[in-house]
């Protein structure tokens, strides 16, 4: 039930705050230990010389911000596959792989053809799902859940943020983050919340920037760069304005020759390593003529930028950064006179291949 929201899209945009603390609640327990993922799990990556991820849409996108914690806290190599592809064009693997599989729906065609072959090869498979029960979750070694909650909406908002939780504190388990998860995840929920408060600020950037646009741009570097093609997706699926995603320093490398007088350009500014030479990018589509937005973090924001992301560690800034562009997505799509929950061509679980 939608209760008071218009939308299913919106009411779950709104409900990420909650379930930044219900998965901490369930992974965390009260002196801030780990609790919910069995020793089994932990014990057979820990064998694993090589973590793959497999996954469909926006999982996929989650699995790219996964990766960095699974390699910098647990110092696992990791590569992240999208499911379609692997299933047919298997690539070369380590000696001793460790399948994730990632889904909201554990039904997904592409990602049951990729578990199916990985079993036929005997390699152990763990599937972080929102509905557990599902096919990916009984047919892979381990499933652990990404506690959601129901996802209606075809645009997939909140379990992209559960499953990135959920893999930082999997990564978690397997290694030192170097900082306090559980209190970081608690100050996550807050911000998220304070972000999902302005909505009248990003219903505002949405209809100048995007209503009668044909074309959009998100860009970012490193994390920024793996939201950047999230934010795209989620822009393009239900307000049909052809956006992409990509990582900044490929603009000189084709894409700046489609920036025109007006073109809007989206940057995720949250990374301190890369956040001048974004700020140079930025420089370079706006003297082209482009509508820049910058999204910055609190230690990097100056003035002029369209709005400031709360701090938290950096590593887990893709948490915030998503959810001004997951509200453009749907004020954008409102503005178009569009249905947000059930855009053109699509179904919310793809059963077939
Ligand atoms: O249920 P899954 O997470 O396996 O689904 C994967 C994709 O079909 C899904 O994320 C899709 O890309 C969403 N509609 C994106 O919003």
């Amino acid at each position: 039930d939608k209760g008071a929201y218009p939308y299913y899209m919106l009411k779950e945009i709104d409900e990420q705050a909650v379930v930044a603390r219900n998965i901490s609640a369930h992974y965390f327990d009260e002196d801030g230990n780990l609790q919910g993922i069995p020793c089994a799990v932990t014990d057979t990556i820990q064998e694993a010389d090589r973590l793959y991820i497999v996954a469909a849409g926006t999982s996929y996108h989650a699995g790219l911000v996964g990766k960095r914690y699974f390699e910098q806290w647990a110092k696992i190599p990791t590569e992240v596959h999208i499911a379609s592809e692997f299933a047919y064009d298997q690539p070369m693997l380590s000696e001793k792989p460790f399948f994730i599989f990632l889904s909201q729906s554990g039904e997904t065609a592409d990602s049951r053809e990729v578990l199916d072959n990985v079993k036929k090869q005997g390699y152990p498979a763990l599937t972080l799902a929102n509905v557990m029960n599902s096919t990916l979750t009984r047919e892979a070694d381990f499933a652990l859940p990404v506690l959601a909650g129901p996802e209606i909406a075809v645009a997939s908002t909140k379990a992209y943020t559960a499953q990135v939780l959920v893999q930082a504190i999997l990564a978690a388990s397997l290694g030192n983050p170097g900082f306090d998860l559980k209190a970081e995840l608690a100050k996550v929920a807050v911000e998220i919340q304070a972000i999902t408060d302005e909505k009248e600020s990003f219903k505002k950037i949405a209809e100048d920037a995007l209503k009668d646009q044909h074309s959009a741009f998100y860009i970012g570097r490193g994390l920024d760069a793996a939201v950047a093609l999230e934010a795209a997706l989620k822009l393009k699926e239900i307000s049909y304005i052809q956006t992409e995603g990509f990582a900044a320093g490929e603009l000189k490398h084709g894409t700046i020759s489609l920036i025109e007088e007006g073109t809007p350009v989206f940057a995720l500014l949250t990374q301190s390593k890369t956040a001048g030479l974004l700020r140079g990018e930025v420089a370079q589509v706006a003297a082209r003529g482009a509508n820049t937005i910058v999204f910055a973090s609190e230690d990097l924001a100056k003035e002029g930028d369209a709005f400031v992301l709360p701090q938290v560690n950096e590593l887990l800034m893709p948490l915030l950064a998503v959810i001004p562009a997951q509200l453009v997505a749907y004020y954008a799509t409102l503005a178009r006179g569009l249905d947000v929950d059930r855009p053109r061509n699509l179904a919310k679980s793809v059963t077939v291949q």
